[in-house]
């Protein structure tokens, strides 16, 4: 098998330990392990103290599905695998597709969910959004359909315009997938991070036999070292398929990772809260600026997720912008090309405090360069 380099991945290796700031993060400022065992009740405390550090079970400790399910009205601890969600992508794809079979896949998207399919010598189609406001219209999915189309790959909230879906949208596109008897992976990575007023989507595994749920730790919780990820689906023979699959990776999750993504999910309102205010706050501070520098940006606010994807008025391409951004000022961005995506673009995350310190420091190098 031959995979192309993830090139965001690659980029972030370049520069995120580095760089003096980040500003392109699509995570949330990782929670202090003081901080969550402080949200433990003693039962929890208890289980932490007493853990050993053996393996665990393949599809996850129990207690873990168990605080899982709380978030799915569909099913129970069998209807869960753990493990990390990059890995969780990867298993997807190669337990259910075989070369020839086609794809449609949202786009630009997070490289994992294309890359992974093109490996495996699939045909993939991509769906894009409207370019002046973001939105995904199922009936152009339709367009993209084939007669041999298996699996159509969701991701709402969207990495990285933050687009979502009305309830309707998704109810389309799954009368698309059952007519045409595809299975859906929805990437619900930045589920509960909710900006505007829509109402909030049910998980693809509550509402859909052939759907497949993908969420984790790491955006939402603001817990992005744990390594932590989750499937949840209906369908049983995929879910073993699965897990015979992950013997040959990682086997099973970490054990102390798993008690604290427990101790996390049976308490959400003590990191996502939390989460949410912040990106909130720092849309803000950023909608004020991309006004005063309208010249220059274009801002689509996200209706969900903790990035936006900003087109840039400039002259040079968005990657070089970027490279000579991090040189000259420490400030690390992430240019549409790790998107794969034409024009200029940046991507910009929400999630980190100190937000409203970078972008004054964007700011004083944006007033003081004549390059751009
Ligand atoms: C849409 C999407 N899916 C999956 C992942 C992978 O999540 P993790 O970093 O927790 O492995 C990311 C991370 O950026 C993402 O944006």
């Amino acid at each position: 098998m031959k995979i192309n380099d993830f090139k965001l991945e690659r980029y972030f290796a370049q520069h995120e330990f580095t760089a003096k700031y980040l500003f392109s993060s699509s995570d949330c400022d990782g929670f202090e392990m003081k901080y969550v065992l402080e949200q433990a009740s003693d039962n929890e405390m208890g289980l932490w103290e007493k853990q050993t550090l053996g393996y665990t079970e393949s599809e996850g400790h129990p207690l873990l599905r168990k605080a899982i399910m709380q978030y799915y009205n569909s099913g129970n601890l069998t209807n869960v695998v753990v493990a990390s969600p990059g890995e969780l992508n990867f298993i997807t794809m190669n337990v259910l597709l075989q070369a020839g079979d086609h794809v449609v896949v949202v786009s630009p998207c997070y490289q994992s969910l294309s890359e992974v399919v093109k490996s495996l010598n699939c045909e993939i189609s991509y769906w894009q959004p409207d370019l002046g406001s973001w939105e995904f219209d199922p009936a152009e999915l339709e367009t993209l359909i084939r007669s041999n189309t298996r699996l159509i790959i969701l991701n709402f909230p969207h990495n990285p315009t933050g687009a979502y879906l009305k309830r309707q949208q998704l109810d389309e596109i799954i009368c698309i997938a059952e007519k045409h008897n595809a299975w859906i992976f929805s990437d619900e990575m930045y589920r509960k991070l909710m900006i505007s007023e829509m109402p909030e989507l049910p998980p693809i595994s509550d509402i859909y036999v052939k759907g497949i749920s993908l969420w984790g730790t790491s955006k939402t919780f603001g817990l992005a070292g744990l390594r932590i990820g989750w499937l949840v689906a209906q369908d049983k023979a995929f879910l073993n398929k699965v897990v015979a699959f992950k013997d040959y990776l990682s086997i099973c999750s970490s054990a102390p990772s798993e008690i604290l993504a427990m101790i996390a999910l049976n308490h959400p309102e003590k990191f996502i809260q939390p989460n949410l205010k912040k990106i909130k706050a720092n849309i803000e501070v950023f909608s004020a600026f991309t006004l005063h520098h309208n010249e220059l940006f274009t801002f689509i606010p996200p209706k969900a997720g903790s990035v936006a994807f900003v087109k840039m008025n400039i002259h040079e391409p968005a990657l070089d912008f970027c490279n000579r951004l991090v040189e000259e000022t420490g400030i690390m961005t992430v240019p549409g090309e790790m998107f794969h995506y034409p024009g200029k673009f940046l991507r910009v995350g929400f999630g980190r405090r100190n937000f409203p310190e970078v972008l004054e420091k964007l700011e004083t190098y944006l007033d003081q360069t004549t390059r751009i």
